[in-house]
């Protein structure tokens, strides 16, 4: 049986990768209206992975026989003044998740549910590959702000190399 505190803080979880999902959605619309597709491909892959994220707390809390209780998502927001401001903006979501499932992770411990602190150790680990993988893309787009031939040898590399790292996910 889930700890009930657990499993209120593990539907708030749901909430917030379901948010960071539509986050990067909206990032990935923004992106294609800009014409760089490249990095549009990669947002909308990585806004997928934020639905895979938020399946796995899904199924965990009924394997643990919880109830998954969804509740309503902001909406997010839809326009960025570049391209860097928009992946700075994706960064802080993830500093925003890590930080979540780290008082996720007290939690479990303090309510002794080692069950749930096992699993969230995934999540844990997840996040340090997140937030490297965002903040690597970010400097990227820094070097190349201001010069738009850059910009556009990013986007064709992101382009390439997001359909490389799709296609080793789906092999594993
Ligand atoms: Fe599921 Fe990117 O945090």
């Amino acid at each position: 049986m889930l700890n009930p505190k657990v499993q209120d803080a593990l539907n708030a979880q749901i909430n917030m990768e379901l948010s960071a999902f539509y986050t990067y959605l909206s990032m990935s619309a923004y992106f294609t209206s800009e014409n760089l597709l490249g990095i549009a491909a990669w947002m909308r892959h990585h806004a997928d992975e934020e639905m895979v994220h938020a399946m796995k707390i899904y199924d965990f809390i009924h394997q643990r026989r919880g109830q998954v209780r969804l509740t309503a998502l902001d909406g997010p927001k839809t326009s960025w003044s570049s391209a860097v401001e928009a992946v700075e903006d994706a960064l802080h979501h993830e500093e925003k998740v890590t930080a979540s499932i780290d008082r996720l992770v007290d939690l479990a411990r303090q309510e002794r549910d080692h069950a749930s602190d096992s699993f969230l150790q995934w999540f844990v680990d997840e996040q340090v590959e997140e937030e490297a993988v965002v903040d690597e893309i970010l400097q990227q787009l820094k070097r190349v702000a201001d010069f738009p031939a850059g910009l556009f040898m990013l986007d064709r590399d992101l382009a390439a190399h997001g359909g490389e790292e799709e296609e080793a996910e789906a092999a594993e």
